[in-house]
């Protein structure tokens, strides 16, 4: 059994997240826990505690998969790009994402069971730790679960995290260490692989909070003698970075945050939930030279329903084309 941890030799630009970041990255937060916590987010956070046992019992086939919880999927999907390196034709990615504060043994099992015993090169996770409403109290149970839940992985050079929308990042980041996870907020680390280099670029959640920290650390290091030898992967909680990941250089966007729709009624009443690029709310797209991948998620948020919209783990493998 593997506990995850970092490799050895990776280098992270900047080194340390900036502690200043963090403070007003909370500051910001503050106003969703007021406005939804407290005045919205109670008494539905109550309601679906009570009736979430009567949705588990609901089982109306492909209209609503019980709870969406209950379902949980691998999904491989394979990236081919012209021009790889060769070292890194074969080089596997699990993206783990949206949890959303599923502290269960039942959960973390579900998991382990998806992705138990499998050895790949990295685990990502692009965020959204917390439970389904802002402003929900930090549970870090839930991230103790899902750091159990990756023992039962090895990875070969280690395990990487972003923020999303929900979280709270001075609770998140030191959770996420404490599991043997390094955080990547408007950071970057370049991991040695045989002769190639990945790059991993972890962006805070563009979504509510893209600064511009951000955007200059996607363009930093870029270039150099060395970048026809360099693969760059940017994690970030939701596709909205695209435009500026592929003019800054990138090969690779990984992330999250629609839940691939969550309830996907039909293909145009589907809640998209992007701000650039709505076509990015779910699966694979080439844009630029440059891959866009969402995944589905792993667990819900305000309801415990799926549509047509199973919860997935993706397993990624870079291709030679
Ligand atoms: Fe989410
Ligand atoms: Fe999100």
């Amino acid at each position: 059994m593997a506990m995850p941890g970092l490799a050895p030799m990776l280098t992270i630009t900047p080194p340390e997240i900036e502690p200043r970041y963090l403070k007003s990255r909370a500051e910001k937060e503050l106003p969703l826990e007021f406005s939804f916590h407290k005045f919205i987010a109670s008494p539905p956070i109550a309601v679906l505690d009570a009736v979430s046992p009567l949705v588990k019992q609901i089982s109306l086939g492909w209209i609503i998969k019980k709870d969406a919880r209950l379902l949980l999927e691998l999904t491989t999907v394979d990236l081919p790009y012209p021009g790889l390196p060769k070292a890194l034709d074969g080089f596997t990615i699990m993206h783990l994402a949206d949890r959303h504060g599923d502290a269960s043994d039942e959960g973390r099992q579900r998991l382990e069971k998806c992705i138990g015993g499998r050895t790949v090169d990295i685990v990502i996770d692009s965020g959204d730790q917390y439970g389904k409403f802002h402003g929900e109290p930090f549970n870090r149970m839930a991230i103790e679960q899902t750091g159990k839940a990756l023992r039962s992985v090895e990875s070969k050079y280690g395990f990487f995290a972003t923020l999303g929308d929900h979280d709270h990042g001075t609770q998140v980041v030191p959770a996420l260490m404490d599991i043997g996870v390094q955080p990547l907020v408007n950071q970057f680390v370049r991991l040695p692989v045989s002769d190639a280099i990945v790059r991993i670029t972890g962006i805070d959640d563009p979504y509510r909070f893209y600064t511009p920290a951000a955007k200059n650390i996607l363009h930093t290091g870029m270039g150099g003698s060395n970048s026809e030898n360099e693969f760059r992967m940017v994690v970030s909680h939701s596709a909205d970075i695209a435009d500026d990941a592929a003019d800054a250089g990138h090969n690779l966007v990984i992330s999250g945050h629609t839940h691939g729709g969550q309830i996907c009624i039909t293909e145009r009443l589907t809640i998209r939930h992007l701000r650039h690029h709505p076509e990015f709310y779910r699966g694979q797209h080439l844009y630029k030279d440059m891959w866009v991948c969402t995944s589905n998620g792993i667990g819900t948020s305000v309801v415990p329903i799926r549509y047509k919209c199973p919860a997935q783990v993706v397993l990624y493998t870079l291709k030679i084309a």
